[in-house]
């Protein structure tokens, strides 16, 4: 048995971006460019202090000003019907929760005026001693209910103790990751407009139907009141799944100006307290093998932060429990809870930083057995998922690691560390390997519509935030509806389409594909049916839902990758160079070459940027992250990037969606770091167990 699948035409070829040609015109409107009537800005007021409460508001200088609609503080902000998420109630007291919180904003004519009469707003605080400094020794860690994903916090099978005690090898190694930010390129926006029928939002989301659902109570307004629309978006990577405060400040802004659009775009310096970010980690693994290179125990235990206003638990440990074989293990996940902004999702969270550490282990724990780390792998392949003792869905990372060594030329490989010297550069090669969890969210539904032209109107809430969202699920509909991609329209981005679950967990190929494949099926049959196969002069229009799958209890879902890093170390400065990164996959079914190409590359220099640039350095004195631009929050771009070959298994997963297809946003990110951690070991002889692997780590 296996989900009944569909007949591939349209799938797998490279159709070319359908909304290409719009981006290349710049007649793609993103939130901000939407054209409304007498539009109003709004430029935010936040707070210099990052604990305390706000003694003072005088906002007669801003108010003042010509062009100035309404300066909005605590002291006249609507009430909000909900306080529930108090990252988005904001502005209900006086209260200062970070430092660059929402105190308020102005609203203007211009968005230069707006910026100015900011400026003159006083704002007088009593502040209280902050705390934002995440240590591993510190007393008062705690331990979730869950961690993000609905995933246990903590997990044990065995004695990991005694196992590590008996263990012939045995590695113990503490691997940090820094805080990173999520900086897409178009900034967060929101234009709000309040009238009768309720709440219209262009905004940039992931997710209509979800910021709506997040939203609608927060205002105490019935969801069918709020419309978001949002048909392109440039970039995410998690920071657009759940909505933020600026939306929040916009549509309140809108309240107090009745009847003016209000655009909110945030600056980048703005996004790096306000949009959440991926939050640092403290990482402890412990392995231990026999003399054969089999591992008896794993045990992954993490530290990391979150903010006393909001919890979110990164699910750090996760990608640990599925990766190999050994009897004895153990994952926890403990908490600092600071006076920070709220972290959150950021391309795979959880097995970005996860997998840099266990993956750097793995590399350790070879050396140490006097294994090559792609063999030591492959001795330690599980057969069924280690925790949940479920078979895999589909599992082919040997033949990754296989295919990848292939390519690569790894068995010229001299695994001796520093041997390999280029014109005063230490070259090294460096293995790891990926895994990324297939989520399936509910509440997908898609309509299809066709008419006597025989022309295929397809429509769901789905995002394409840049992924190619708009391409492939137009290959998917053609091919369940056996016609031509010429022949389907698609429409995305609108809660006036039927509901659809965020562009998140790399699940969206998977969920809004499924339904659109239950539409079609239905409006085949139906055509078959009842109108013996002819489309009616009046069309027909069916509604279907993504199906619940009895598999996903069955089996254990999981796409797999191995990546491969080339490094040069000048042995005189220390500066890193990746002249080359491979990387092969198994996705699953590969919906458009074209458009997965570039996310499992994208999701690669993302990996590399991780490796070796991106860090937002915290200022324990202010609680501010001071490298808030992209002159100094530094991300990998074209110069940094060397060569990178992508390659993935011809395979399908045949229990997890009728596509076959697995999820291709973000494995690409996982392993990368560690990969290029252990070339820039191999090629030096140090291991860097600290992110970014930057040159002062390497003079030593
Ligand atoms: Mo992805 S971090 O789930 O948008």
């Amino acid at each position: 048995m296996s989900v009944t699948s569909i007949t591939v035409r349209a799938i797998g070829a490279p159709v070319d971006r359908i909304d290409g040609p719009e981006k290349v015109k710049g007649t793609a409107t993103y939130a901000f460019e939407q054209p409304v009537d007498r539009p109003a800005y709004l430029y935010p007021l936040q707070a210099t202090i990052a604990a305390g409460r706000i003694t003072g508001v005088d906002t007669s200088a801003a108010a003042a000003e010509p062009g100035v609609l309404a300066v909005l503080t605590h002291e006249n902000a609507p009430k909000l019907a909900s306080t529930d998420d108090a990252e988005l109630a904001i502005l209900q007291s006086g209260e200062v929760a970070f430092r660059g919180q929402f105190v308020g904003g102005v609203v203007a004519e211009t968005p230069e005026i707006a910026r100015q009469a900011a400026s003159l707003v006083r704002l007088d605080y009593e502040e209280r001693a902050h705390d934002v400094e995440l240590r591993s020794d510190r007393d008062d860690l705690y331990a979730p209910e869950r961690v993000n994903g609905g995933f246990e916090t903590d997990t044990a099978r065995g004695d990991v103790e005694a196992a590590l005690a008996l263990a012939a090898i045995t590695l113990d190694a503490t691997y940090t990751t820094p805080m990173e930010h999520n900086n897409p390129m178009e900034p967060h926006a929101t234009i709000a407009i309040w009238t009768d029928e309720g709440l219209t939002l262009y905004c940039a989301t992931q997710g209509v139907h979800v910021l709506r659902a997040f939203l609608a109570p927060v205002f105490g307004l019935d969801p069918q009141r709020v419309r978001v629309i949002s048909p392109h978006v440039g970039g995410g990577f998690g920071s657009k799944v759940y909505p933020h405060a600026d939306v929040i400040l916009a549509v309140m802004a809108a309240q107090l100006v009745a009847s003016r659009p209000v655009k909110l775009a945030l600056t980048r310096q703005q996004m790096f307290s306000q949009v959440g970010y991926r939050t640092p980690t403290i990482q402890r693994i412990r392995l231990g093998a026999d003399t054969g290179g089999r591992l008896t125990a794993v045990a992954h235990d993490v530290v990391e932060q979150t903010a006393k206003i909001k919890e979110f638990a990164e699910q750090t440990a996760v990608g640990t429990r599925t990766m190999y074989a050994a009897p004895n293990r153990r994952t926890t996940h403990r908490l600092a809870a600071l006076d920070v902004p709220p972290p959150t999702i950021m391309r795979a969270p959880g097995e970005a930083p996860g997998m840099f550490a266990l993956e750097s282990a793995m590399d350790e724990m070879a050396i140490a057995c006097g294994l090559d780390p792609i063999e030591f792998r492959i001795r330690n392949e599980p057969d069924v998922d280690p925790e949940s003792g479920l078979p895999y869905s589909s599992r082919y990372l040997v033949a990754c690691l296989r295919e990848g060594a292939r390519r690569f030329g790894w068995e010229q490989r001299d695994p001796t560390p520093g041997a390999w010297r280029d014109r005063g550069w230490l070259v090294g090669t460096g293995v790891a390997a990926s895994t990324y969890p297939m989520f399936r969210f509910p509440g997908n539904a898609a309509t299809i519509r066709v008419g006597p032209d025989g022309r295929y109107a397809v429509l769901i809430g789905a995002a394409d935030i840049g992924t190619g969202t708009w391409t492939a699920l137009t290959q998917i509909a053609a091919d369940a509806l056996e016609v031509t991609v010429e022949d389907v329209e698609l429409q995305i981005g609108d809660t006036a389409l039927p509901m659809a679950s965020p562009a998140g967990g790399s699940s969206g190929i998977t969920c809004w594909g499924s339904a659109i494949v239950e539409a079609a099926r239905t409006l085949r049959a139906r055509l078959e049916s009842d109108h013996g196969g002819t489309v009616p002069a009046e069309g027909l229009e069916v509604t279907g839902e993504m199906p619940d799958s009895p598999y996903t209890e069955q089996f254990s879902m999981h796409a797999f990758g191995a990546q491969f890093a080339e490094v040069r170390v000048h042995a005189d400065t220390g500066e890193v160079r990746v002249p080359r990164l491979l990387g092969v996959f198994d996705a699953g079914r590969i919906i458009n070459p074209k458009t997965a190409r570039s996310q499992l590359h994208g999701g690669m220099t993302m990996g590399l940027s991780m490796a070796l640039h991106e860090d937002s350095v915290l200022d324990p004195r202010f609680g501010h992250v001071a490298n808030h631009d992209f002159a100094e929050y530094h991300i990998a771009t074209n110069a940094d990037v060397g060569s990178i070959e992508v390659h993935w298994l011809d395979e399908e997963d045949p229990y997890f969606n009728p596509m076959g297809s697995k999820g291709i946003g973000e494995i690409g990110i996982v392993g990368t770091a560690a990969a290029i951690a252990n070339a820039v070991h191999h090629a030096t002889g140090i291991r860097v167990r600290d992110l970014p692997i930057t040159l002062d780590k390497l003079l030593q």
